[in-house]
Order: structure tokens, then C-alpha cells, then sequence
């Protein structure tokens, strides 16, 4: 297994929409023990294909308090949502960042798992929120995104300072 590393906020490769998987081969199998390595190494509950700069629609997930219950969805769609919640995210490509966002409280949705075969889980709390993040990382979208300009403006001029500090540090 591979550890990846995962691109950062405001890196522009965060922003592109990721592409359908067509076929479950075994690089893409590999891909996902990868990504749930690098998850539970970062101390993630989700992480998309994305964010290791690998733009298919490929998310894991692990909301289970041991780390021992992960699950990976292939070409997930959110079939239907309802109710609303607020609470505290973060990402592992905003290192640093919390924010209150608004989300569903309910959602369905439907993927294929890693044996090609199609699925479907209810979720609410926690695990429904984790997939709606997850879910919009795949758009290229951010949970940054719902913020006010202002508050986006202050996240960018820290962390593009962050990476540039990072950026002086390696050459
Ligand atoms: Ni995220």
C-alpha cells in the first residue's frame, strides 16, 4: 500500500469535476486501499479520489469511532434528500479550517461497490453529512464554498501563505 498525498486548499486541481469509473479493475482497487490508508493515517472520516489529485468519482468513508468499518463508493448519487442540519466540518484539504455548514439530514444514495455491484444506504447524522461532503469534492466543490466571501477570502490568505512557506521550504 501506498500512502498519497493530498492536494491542499487553494491548490486548483481540487476545483476539477472528477470522471465516472467504467470498470472496477484492480488499479482501481488498489487505488481505494490507498485512499483509506492515507484517510485513516490523516485522521479522515472521508476522503475523495480528488483530493490524492486522482479525478474519479471514487469516495471512502469511515465514521465508525475504531476505524474499522469502511466503505467505498464508486459513482455515488445522491437519489434523494431531506430535513436539515447544521454542524462543524472540516477537511483534510483545509488543514486548519472548521466551519458550520448546512447540510440534509437525510440522504439516500446509490453506488457500485468494489465487486461492480450496485448499492444503496440510507444514512443520517453523521455518516449523511460525511457523504454530502465527500459527494461535492467530487463537483470540485469545497465545504468552503458555503461560506461568505469574507470568511473564504481570510481562509485562502492563510493557507496560500501556508503554501507558499511549504513551497520555500522543500527547494
Ligand atoms: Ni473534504
Amino acid at each position: 500500500m501506498t500512502l498519497l498525498s493530498v492536494l491542499h486548499f487553494p491548490d486548483k486541481r481540487l476545483r476539477i469535476v472528477a470522471k465516472p469509473v467504467n470498470k472496477i479493475t484492480s488499479e482501481i482497487k488498489q487505488t481505494t486501499k490507498d485512499m483509506l490508508e492515507t484517510m485513516y493515517k490523516e485522521h479522515g472520516i472521508g476522503l475523495a479520489a480528488i483530493q490524492v489529485n486522482i479525478h474519479k468519482r471514487i469516495i471512502v468513508i469511515d465514521v465508525s469511532k475504531e476505524g474499522d468499518q469502511p466503505i467505498v463508493l464508486i459513482n455515488p448519487l445522491i437519489t434523494t434528500q431531506s430535513g436539515e442540519e447544521e454542524s462543524e466540518e472540516g477537511c483534510l484539504s483545509v488543514p486548519e479550517t472548521k466551519a458550520n455548514i448546512k447540510r440534509s439530514e437525510f440522504v439516500t444514495v446509490q453506488f457500485i461497490d468494489l465487486e461492480g455491484k450496485d448499492k444503496e444506504i440510507q444514512a443520517d447524522g453523521l455518516l449523511a453529512i460525511c457523504i454530502q461532503h465527500e459527494l461535492d469534492h467530487l463537483e470540485g466543490r469545497l465545504f468552503i464554498d458555503y461560506l461568505s466571501k469574507l470568511k473564504q477570502k481570510r481562509i485562502y490568505t492563510r493557507l496560500e501563505k501556508n503554501q507558499r512557506i511549504n513551497q520555500n521550504l522543500k527547494e
